[in-house]
């Protein structure tokens, strides 16, 4: 479904909000693969973001596929207009929908790639029997909420027993890994099998956006040749 290959997706929770068309063409000239968008409701995380109207305004200003990640209570009553707005890229929190398979089927119903979104202390054992229906996995290696935290080092075991999982199954489900995804902890969440990586402050927060994703790319492509 994915390509093998690194996908860098820019969070743009931390980009300057009042001149979000501008930062996302701004990444997108810098190299990178996706748009991440961060859905905050202040329900299901203590934050509030932006929603529809905002990735609608967004869609006619770049080509990079728009990777949504909806940290909502009852996702079920807005994918319709999310895919509208111009999602590609669809997750929900298992921890938000009741029939989690439910969920997963209709944004693929809708045309869209469809994601779980893990919280950190949340086991694995949740996504096992919808795994055939997701593209991708979304790990949190950091709680939900806010931009700039720390990566919780457990997590990397965590990406590499879903790899483990998904080969055995001989499926081919993308890992995404977001939060504190920096120079410094790329490399092991790449070598762990994560392909598609959410970087906000490492490359918002860097003076030169092209520098800071060629560096992220080339440090997780180097720890993946490693073995
Ligand atoms: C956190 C969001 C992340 C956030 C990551 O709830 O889901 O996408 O923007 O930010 P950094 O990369 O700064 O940890
Ligand atoms: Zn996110």
């Amino acid at each position: 479904m994915f390509p093998k290959e690194i996908l860098i997706a820019p969070s743009l929770l931390a980009a300057d909000f009042a001149r979000l068309a501008d930062e996302v063409k701004a990444v997108e000239a810098a190299g990178a693969d996706l748009l991440h968008l961060d859905v905050m409701d202040g329900h299901f995380v203590p934050n509030l973001t932006f929603g529809p109207p905002v990735i609608a305004a967004l869609r006619p200003h770049t080509r990079l596929p728009f990777d949504v990640h909806l940290m909502i209570e009852d996702p079920d009553r807005y994918l319709a207009e999310f895919a509208r707005a111009g999602a590609d890229l669809l997750s929900v929190h298992a921890e938000a929908c009741i029939h989690l398979h439910r969920t997963v089927c209709r944004i693929r119903e809708l045309g869209k790639k469809a994601g779980v979104a893990l919280n950190p202390s949340t086991p694995l054992g949740v996504v096992e029997w919808v795994l055939p229906d997701l593209d991708f996995v979304l790990i949190m290696s950091v709680n939900p909420g806010f931009g700039g935290q720390g990566y919780i080092p457990q997590i990397t075991e965590k990406v590499r027993r879903l790899a483990q999982m998904i080969a055995e199954r001989g499926l081919s489900v993308a890992i995404e890994v977001d939060g504190g995804v920096a120079p410094e902890t790329v490399g092991e969440v790449a070598s762990a099998g994560a392909r598609i990586l959410v970087a906000g402050s490492a490359i918002f927060g860097a003076g030169d956006y092209a520098a800071a994703i060629r560096a992220l790319r080339q440090t997780a492509e180097e720890a993946i040749d490693q073995g």
